[in-house]
């Protein structure tokens, strides 16, 4: 899926300073420590090109989860959130970026593999800000065949879905491994009691009889910024109900529309769910009507809620 590219960016920011991308590198001896208890964002910038404007969307409520993920695994932290916000708009410049870009801040802790097991709350921290270009999947004709996953969803007493820890993604990739192994494009994984979760890198929203329906926050998901964004978009431009609610394994069997949304994956359409189709088997009208409005409040073409994009160049003119 054409979310992420090869492509890399000339700087990075590390620590406070931003860094030839090439020189931003950690011993060897640190890559598993790391991997463990790090946290991640991930957020998306838009080019309009009418404009001449970048805009990063929803920069605060992303900072804001990551904050939030930071303070559950009890990092050292001196950053606010102001800062870090101060932070990507300068490595985006820096990086003279006019086009659509991913950004990923991530933070882990310093030390060495051998303290793996050792929480050390309030360690000094390796705090980190990614960008790179990315080109939106956004082909509405290529939804996905996706399956139930046999894997069930890691829970909150046991990996909290809520925070945005690089380890909780393993739970994720054995579900996507199997699911392209048996031929499907992507699962949608279950909790522990059979409930529908949400996908690997997106939650899942589904249409029954006109209204659109969402697994709670509660239902072994994380707290999705784009989920909250179409609430708003469906309340405020297409008008369309919706709730949030438990949603049962069989509801995927016999739902109208289906679709993933998050931050990477935007707005992806599902074909069939174990190959039963949904719906009539086309992306049905109000995952395209979703589809449309967020291209356009993204991107700046709908101007409501500029709060949720901030400009990058605007400073600059
Ligand atoms: C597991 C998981 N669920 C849901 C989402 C969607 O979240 P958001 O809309 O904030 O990008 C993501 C993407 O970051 C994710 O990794």
């Amino acid at each position: 899926m054409a979310i992420y590219t090869e492509e890399v960016a000339d700087y990075i920011w590390r620590n406070g300073e931003i860094i030839p991308w090439a020189e931003a590198t950690i011993h060897v001896n640190a890559v598993g420590h790391a991997s463990v208890a790090g946290i991640f964002e991930g957020i998306k910038a838009y080019w309009n090109e009418e404009q001449e404007e970048l805009y990063v969307f929803r920069l605060e409520e992303h900072l804001e989860r990551f904050l939030d993920s930071i303070r559950m695994v009890r990092y050292g932290f001196e950053y606010t959130r102001q800062d870090l916000g101060g932070a990507v708009l300068e490595l985006l410049k820096a990086n003279e970026y006019r086009r659509d870009v991913y950004i990923r801040p991530y933070i882990f802790q310093k030390g060495l593999v051998r303290e793996l097991l050792q929480a050390q709350p309030g360690k000094a921290t390796e705090l980190i800000i990614d960008s790179w270009p990315f080109s939106s999947y956004r082909d509405t004709n290529k939804a996905l065949q996706v399956c139930v996953s046999s894997w069930t969803r890691i829970s909150d007493n046991v990996m909290p879905p809520r925070l945005k820890c690089f380890s909780n993604y393993h739970n994720g990739r054995l579900a996507a491994m199997d699911a392209v192994v048996a031929g499907y494009d992507w699962p949608i994984m279950l909790d522990d009691r059979g409930k529908v979760t949400e996908g690997p890198g997106a939650c899942l929203l589904l249409v029954r009889k006109g209204r659109v329906i969402a697994p709670p926050v509660t239902s072994a998901i994380l707290e999705s910024v784009t989920r909250e964004t179409i609430f708003t978009l469906l309340e405020e431009v297409l008008k369309i109900p919706f709730e949030q609610r438990e949603v049962d394994r069989t509801e995927l069997y016999v739902a109208d529309e289906i679709f993933f949304v998050g931050t990477g994956w935007e707005i992806m359409p599902v074909a069939s769910v174990d190959r039963l189709p949904v719906g009539s088997g086309k992306t049905g009208p109000i995952t395209l009507g979703i589809v449309e409005a967020y291209r356009k409040v993204v991107t700046g073409q709908d101007e409501r809620h500029p709060e949720w994009r901030t400009p990058v160049w605007e400073s600059e003119r």
